[in-house]
């Protein structure tokens, strides 16, 4: 039995959990009701598996809802303390955004942007990256973000599967004291695309850049516009946005979100799980590339009216204590953060945290990857002082906000560290078997999702083929997030990692298939298979085996220097291998399957199991004694 603590913040209304697992539909039905609505649904959920429309007749808009529907208590507010990894430092209230998010959306129009037309975001973690997303919004543009650590290749893919119109990107943007070339990305990515009219250019760092003839600045559409724009009203299922992330294919899948659905979702989880006050001040690490930061960093908390910090840069730059030196400067009452950058804090030292006034916490928040019980009671004793309930939220991409996670604002449970505890109320979860029969309790299975829930993907974008197959084809009417879970006696879910070819490396979701389409368009490779191992500080680090084509005799350090340029130039940085191998060749089943596992436990030095499916023992012999000598 693992332990237990008893923390909660008063709440113990259990009605809420009660309504919605005996009947979902009026559930979120009511909580639709906490939005701002042009006009109400005339039926709560439209569900022709696996297409659900929340909210059917209702029409809606996100920007007016985290922006006009505060302006008349709220717009002195605070809405973003930013903070520049440089230094500079802004503050936005909620007057602020509103104006410069209406002179957006009238840049946008000027630019011949329309609703339903695509427009990627480029940019680095500074204001103009939310005003860009909620100008989109307010027209029914569906926006785009990329992450800024992403290089031109993936960037090209997702520029050309979304067909925009418009890409915004920056001069520049600071990561660990060094200037981060968006632009020149860009340029490379967007290279004979006819289809993308004009690009956005925000001067960030003033680095020089070169002015070709689609691009216009920010600062020069900006000087004279109008800054009024009325918020379209939008049909509840009108997307908001596409995101792509990693899949168990070599290209990104883009995540089709809605707007009322979502914008639920997000609503009612931000209240549960923060509990969040008027007099709070909310500081959630996620990158807006991701989509924590779509989810909890722009549309949760202003949708709430509430104050957050977003941080620019690295959190260990200019030193190891810049988290809790902002922190403290901001007087941060919750921080929602993940379990890489904790571990990556704990092992600093706790002298580190301690130098610090941190008293203004009260919650403390953890996403992304499973977070050790170790870890867990660190961030539970040295960050909240023992009075901060750890809020370990389980969700994906696709289910758009959170699905499994204590709810202080809503009930008092006890938390058990390492367990994300139950899912939110109307969201009915099993763990389950190969052939769908329900584990018993504390047996590893997959975790799947029941019945519908406002934040669901809506599709693939323009392809229904491969939404269903991908979440919905495992297990009849289930959604499949592809994760193995566990439930214990008490009903709590623990989240053991992916059950797929996705690894989570720092938090970040890379598909090995991406991976190994990469490795394979070098003109040195035959053949590659990727795997994850075990990492003490990213939870999962990348190991990639190779086979060489025949007469390569090039040095394996220059290779492997190669292949890791490689990849950091098509993918970015954050796929950097740990390790690469070059074998003579890959273990594989007689039917010429890979077998990644057999590699990922040869690799992580576990035993290797049952090995009589596989076509050629040797090949095993051979990574083994590789694997031993370095
Ligand atoms: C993993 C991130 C354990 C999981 C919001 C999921 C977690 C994938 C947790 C989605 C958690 C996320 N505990 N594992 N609290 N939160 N995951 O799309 O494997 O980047 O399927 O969304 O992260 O990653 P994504």
């Amino acid at each position: 039995m693992s332990e237990k603590f008893d923390i909660g913040l008063g709440h113990n209304d259990y009605t809420l959990r009660k309504q919605g697992d005996s009947d979902f539909v009026s559930f979120w039905s009511d909580q639709a009701k906490n939005l701002h609505w042009f006009s109400t649904w005339h039926k709560t959920l439209d569900w022709r598996p696996p297409f659900a429309k929340w909210f059917v007749g209702g029409t809606i808009n996100a920007s007016y809802n985290a922006l006009d529907v505060h302006q008349s208590a709220k717009s002195d507010k605070p809405a973003i303390f930013w903070e520049g990894e440089n230094g500079d430092s802004k503050t936005y209230t909620y007057g602020d955004l509103f104006i410069e998010v209406q002179k957006f959306s009238n840049v946008l129009k000027s630019l011949g942007v329309t609703k339903g037309d695509r427009v990627t975001i480029y940019l680095p973690m500074v204001p103009e990256l939310p005003i860009a997303m909620l100008a989109c919004a307010r027209i029914g543009a569906i926006h785009t973000v990329i992450f800024s650590g992403f290089s031109s290749a993936s960037i090209k893919d997702r520029i050309e599967d979304s067909k925009s119109k418009i890409v915004i990107t920056a001069d520049g943007g600071y990561r660990r004291g060094k200037i981060v070339k968006l632009k020149e990305v860009i340029d490379d990515a967007i290279e004979g695309f006819d289809f993308v009219e004009h690009v956005v250019v925000l001067e960030r760092t003033k680095n020089k850049i070169s002015i070709l003839p689609k691009d216009k600045l920010w600062k020069d559409l900006m000087k004279t516009i109008s800054d009024s724009c009325d918020a379209e009203k939008l049909d509840s299922d009108h997307p908001l946005y596409i995101l792509y992330t990693s899949g168990t294919t070599g290209k990104p899948k883009g995540v089709l979100h809605g707007t009322g659905g979502y914008l639920t979702h997000l609503y009612s989880t931000f209240k549960w799980a923060f509990d969040i006050k008027d007099s709070d001040v909310f500081f959630c690490t996620a990158d807006i590339g991701w989509v924590t930061g779509h989810s909890y960093v722009v549309y949760a908390p202003l949708l709430h009216g509430a104050t957050q910090v977003m941080y620019e840069g690295a959190p260990d730059f200019p030193d190891v204590s810049r988290m809790w030196n902002i922190l403290e400067k901001y007087s941060a009452s919750i921080f929602y953060t993940t379990p890489t950058a904790l571990r990556m804090f704990m092992k600093f030292g706790d002298d580190v945290p301690n130098s610090f006034d941190l008293s203004s916490l009260r919650l403390l928040g953890s996403v992304g990857e499973p977070i050790n019980p170790e870890v867990w009671k660190w961030y539970y004793k040295t960050i909240g002082k023992q009075k901060c309930p750890i809020i370990d939220t389980w969700w994906q991409t696709e289910t758009g906000g959170m699905m499994i996670s204590p709810l202080p604002g809503l009930e008092t449970i006890p938390l058990k560290p390492g367990s994300a505890t139950l899912p939110i109320p109307g969201v009915d979860i099993s763990v389950v078997d190969e052939f769908g029969s329900d584990v018993p309790p504390n047996t590893k299975g997959y975790l799947i999702i029941k019945n519908p829930w406002p934040g669901m993907l809506l599709t693939l974008w323009e392809d229904d083929e491969k939404y269903k197959n991908v979440y919905w084809s495992k297990y009849p009417s289930c959604y499949y997030p592809g994760d193995y879970a566990m439930k214990d006696t008490d009903g709590y879910l623990w989240l053991l990692g992916r059950a797929d070819d996705i690894l989570k490396v720092a938090g970040h979701r890379i598909g090995t298939a991406e991976l190994e389409s990469c490795i394979v368009s070098d003109c040195d490779v035959a053949e590659s298979a990727v795997c994850g191992i075990p990492d003490e500080i990213k939870g999962e680090a990348i190991i990639v085996f190779t086979v060489l084509k025949d007469g390569v005799t090039t040095d394996k350090n220059i290779l492997e220097k190669n292949l890791t340029t490689k990849i950091r130039i098509d993918i970015g940085p954050i796929a950097t291998p740990k390790q690469i191998y070059f074998v003579s060749k890959l273990p594989k089943t007689r039917s010429g399957k890979i077998m990644r596992r057999l590699l990922k436990s040869i690799a992580s030095g576990e035993k290797i199991g049952d090995t009589s499916t596989l076509d050629d023992p040797s090949a095993v012999d051979e990574i083994q004694k590789i694997i031993t000598k370095n």
